[in-house]
C-alpha cells in the first residue's frame, strides 16, 4: 500500500467519493444536526460554520431548521458544486483550506462532521486547524469534532469490495501504529480505467485529543460515542467531542 501522499485529501474528495459514501446522506445529517442543535443549544440568529462541509448535507439541514447564518467551507470544488445545487445555501459556501479560513465573522459554533480532522501529516498542521477553529469562535463559542476512535482500528476490515452502478470499488485498510494513522487505499474501476486514491487519517486517543485541544486553547466539555447521545466508552467506534473556546486556558499556557 502506498501511504506516501501528503496531499491525498486534495485528490480523493471528488465525485467518486460522493458515490462511495452515498450512505452518508441527508437523513443521517438530519439526525446529527438535531442532536447538535439540542446539545449545544444553538441559536438561529448567530453564525455557524461547517468546516469541511463536503456536499453540504449538514448545511442543508441547518437551513431547513431556520439557521440561515450557517456557512460551509471546503477545499473540494467537486463537493462544493454538489453543495451549491441547493439554491438556498449556495451563497453561503466558500472554497478554503481549513488551515486558513478567510472569515472575519466569529461563529457561535464550528462543526466538523464525519472524520474531517487529522488529515495533515504533521501534528503542527493538525494543531493549526484547532487553533484556526479557536480563532473563528466567539468568546465561549462551541465546537464539535466527529472523529473515529482508537477502538475502530482494532476491528478494521482489511479488504472489501463493492459495486456501485458501473464502478467496482475495492478498499484496503490498515492501521499504522508507528504514525497512529488509519490508511485506506481505494481503487475504483470504471469504463474509463482504474483510479487509485488514498485516505490517511490520524487517529487520536481520548487523552491525545484532550491534550491537543488544550494546546489550541479549546476545552473538552463532553464526549459521545454516537449522535444518539450514548456516552463515549473505550469500545465506541466514534468519538464525538463537544467543547468550547477556552480563553483562560490560553492565558495560562502563554
Ligand atoms: C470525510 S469528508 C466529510 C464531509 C462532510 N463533513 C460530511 O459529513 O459529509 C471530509 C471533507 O473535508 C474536506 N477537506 C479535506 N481537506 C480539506 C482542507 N484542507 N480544507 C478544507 N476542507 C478539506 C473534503 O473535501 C471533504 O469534503
Amino acid at each position: 500500500m502506498n501511504t506516501e501522499n501528503n496531499q491525498w485529501f486534495a485528490e480523493w474528495f471528488n465525485e467518486d467519493y460522493l458515490k462511495v459514501y452515498s450512505h452518508r446522506n441527508d437523513d443521517l445529517a438530519a439526525e446529527e444536526i438535531d442532536f447538535i442543535i439540542d446539545t449545544l443549544d444553538l441559536k438561529p440568529d448567530l453564525p455557524i460554520l461547517d468546516l469541511g462541509c463536503g456536499g453540504g448535507r449538514h448545511l442543508r439541514q441547518l437551513f431547513l431548521r431556520g439557521y440561515r447564518k450557517s456557512y460551509g467551507i471546503d477545499l473540494s470544488t467537486s463537493l462544493l458544486r454538489e453543495a451549491a445545487k441547493e439554491s438556498q445555501t449556495s451563497g453561503n459556501l466558500i472554497r478554503a483550506d481549513m488551515r486558513s479560513v478567510p472569515f472575519k465573522t466569529k461563529f457561535q459554533a464550528v462543526l466538523s462532521f464525519f472524520t474531517s480532522f487529522g488529515y495533515f501529516s504533521t501534528e503542527e498542521e493538525n494543531l493549526g486547524v484547532l487553533k484556526e477553529i479557536r480563532s473563528l469562535l466567539l468568546s465561549n463559542g462551541k465546537f464539535v469534532l466527529d472523529l473515529p476512535s482508537i477502538a475502530i482500528t482494532k476491528s478494521l476490515v482489511p479488504r472489501s469490495e463493492k459495486v456501485i452502478g458501473y464502478l467496482r470499488v475495492v478498499e484496503e485498510r490498515q492501521y499504522i501504529a508507528k504514525t497512529r494513522r488509519m490508511e485506506k487505499q481505494i481503487s475504483i474501476e470504471g469504463p474509463e480505467g482504474t483510479q487509485e486514491f488514498l485516505e490517511s487519517v490520524r487517529v487520536y486517543s481520548f487523552r491525545e485529543i484532550r491534550q491537543i485541544l488544550a494546546e489550541a486553547g479549546l476545552s473538552m466539555v463532553g464526549v459521545w460515542g454516537d449522535f444518539k447521545g450514548n456516552c463515549f466508552s473505550h469500545d465506541s467506534s466514534r468519538m464525538i467531542i463537544f467543547g468550547m473556546r477556552n480563553d483562560a486556558c490560553v492565558v495560562l499556557n502563554g
